[in-house]
This record gives C-alpha cells, sequence and structure tokens, in this order.
C-alpha cells in the first residue's frame, strides 16, 4: 500500500510513440511518487521526455505500459470519460505558450475549465474573478490576451489552471516565454500557491527557475536519472555558486 500522503503514484510507466514503422520510447520505465503540497522541478535536455511525462500525469494521454495511482485510483483502468472527468477535476494545466483565446476577455478565459464542470454562469463568473484577484489580476478582469503583458497573460492562464481547484498544478516552461523580471513574478506566485497547499510540479530547462521548487526530478532518454531535493541538486549548487543571478 503506498503512503497516505501520496498524490501521484507512476509504477513502470513506458510510453510508446509510433510513427509510420518507427517506435520512440518517449518514457522507458518511470517509476516515482509525488505528495500532497510538493513542489516538484522536472528537469532535463529536449527530447527527454518531459512534455511526456506531465501530459500522462495530467490525464491528457496514457501510458502504453505501468500503471498510474492519481489520488488512490487506478487511472488505467479508467475508460475515457472517466480520465477527462479525472483531468477536469484534479488537473489545473499552464503551458509556455499561455493557450489563452484571443476573442474572450481574461474572466472568460478563466472560465472556461467550469463550462466543462457545468458551473451555473453566475457561479463562474463569480469563481472566475475571485481566482484572478488570487493572482492579483483584479484591475485586469476586461481585458483581452492582446491588451496583457506576458506575464498578466500567464497569470491569466494560471488563474485558469486554479480555478477548479485541482489537486495538482501542471506547468510545462511556465517561465519560457518570460523576460527574468516577469519570470521571478510568475515564480513568486507559484511559491505563494506552495506556501497555501498547492501541489506543483514544473518542467523547466533552467536552475534558477528550478530553484524555487523543493525537489529535483532529472530525466535523460525517457528515465528518471535523479531525484534529489533541492539542496542537494546542481542547480542548488550553481545558483549558491554564485555563478548565476
Ligand atoms: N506525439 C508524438 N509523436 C511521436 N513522437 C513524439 C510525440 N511527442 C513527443 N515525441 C518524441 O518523444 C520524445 C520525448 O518528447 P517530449 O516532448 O516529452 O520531450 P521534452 O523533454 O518535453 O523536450 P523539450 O525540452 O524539447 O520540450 C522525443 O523524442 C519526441 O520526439
Ligand atoms: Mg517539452
Amino acid at each position: 500500500m503506498s503512503n497516505p500522503k501520496t498524490l501521484i503514484s507512476l509504477d513502470g510507466i513506458t510510453r510508446i510513440y509510433k510513427v509510420g514503422s518507427e517506435r520512440i520510447r518517449a518514457l522507458d520505465g518511470v517509476t516515482v511518487d509525488i505528495g500532497h503540497n510538493e513542489y516538484v522541478a522536472v528537469m532535463g535536455q529536449s527530447g527527454s521526455g518531459k512534455s511526456t511525462l506531465m501530459n500522462l500525469i495530467g490525464c491528457l494521454d496514457r501510458a502504453t505500459e505501468g500503471t498510474y495511482i492519481l489520488d488512490g485510483k487506478d487511472t488505467t483502468r479508467m475508460s475515457n470519460p472517466a480520465l477527462a472527468r479525472a483531468r477536469n477535476e484534479k488537473i489545473g494545466f499552464v503551458f509556455q505558450s499561455f493557450e489563452l483565446l484571443g476573442k474572450l476577455n481574461a474572466v472568460k478565459n478563466v472560465e472556461l475549465p467550469l463550462i466543462y464542470a457545468r458551473n451555473a454562469s453566475f457561479t463562474r463568473s463569480k469563481k472566475a474573478k475571485q481566482t484572478l484577484k488570487r493572482v492579483g489580476l483584479g484591475d485586469r478582469m476586461r481585458h483581452r490576451p492582446n491588451q496583457l503583458s506576458g506575464g498578466e497573460k500567464q497569470r491569466v492562464a494560471v488563474a485558469r489552471a486554479l480555478v477548479n481547484n485541482p489537486s495538482i498544478l501542471l506547468a510545462d516552461e511556465p517561465t519560457g516565454n518570460l523576460d527574468s523580471r516577469t519570470s521571478r513574478e510568475i515564480l513568486g506566485l507559484f511559491d505563494n500557491l506552495h506556501n497555501q497547499g498547492q501541489t506543483i510540479i514544473m518542467v523547466t530547462h533552467e536552475s534558477d527557475v528550478a530553484c524555487h521548487a523543493k525537489r529535483i526530478l532529472r530525466m535523460l532518454d525517457g528515465k528518471i536519472v535523479s531525484d534529489l531535493p533541492v539542496e542537494a541538486d546542481e542547480a542548488y549548487r550553481y545558483r549558491h555558486g554564485g555563478q548565476r543571478l
């Protein structure tokens, strides 16, 4: 039996993509547990399987082999509609490219997951506004994405990810398109969310971003090759060696 604090339990996860006659082993026997309120950074070179892992944890994709238990439930045995429901209830996703709908203002963008969750219109709007306030955008509710700065757009995306109170916030290179000041702003927001109890898993290429997490997973060729508390990881030593920042 796994630890009661375990939220995500991956056991022997393999994901093989088939392209023509080629088979690409994007994940190759990943076994890892992540608990409630952990803040994890996933690092590794391009093509090492980070996004594939995030899509799997986020129930956007299924493993070819292995078992994924999410909050005590075996997702491997779920039907597609049940998996989609689990995703909607438990997962909030943030991407590098924001993925906001350009024609909708901030409130309407944040409301989107609530439409899928079948909330009434008044409730949707109220929750969306509350969440925008939570990410510090109370004064930008009616702005459309092209009327917002990069950092503000990403904060709208974070609000959209959080509006359903998901168990897990998944962020795939959330600061990849932001300058360093704006990145710090988003990372400060993540720090606050973590302090309020949010579980966060974030992909990043940058040591100074990864250092905000408490645990660092490093991937290579579809495998986790290092899993250390931040203080023991080279990203932390790099930062505190004074070579950066
Ligand atoms: N839909 C797909 N079909 C076929 N192959 C894929 C697909 N998605 C990813 N791959 C392959 O799987 C491997 C892992 O890809 P993945 O996107 O997970 O890497 P990543 O670590 O996120 O890289 P990056 O840092 O560039 O985002 C790569 O070799 C990639 O080419
Ligand atoms: Mg990726």
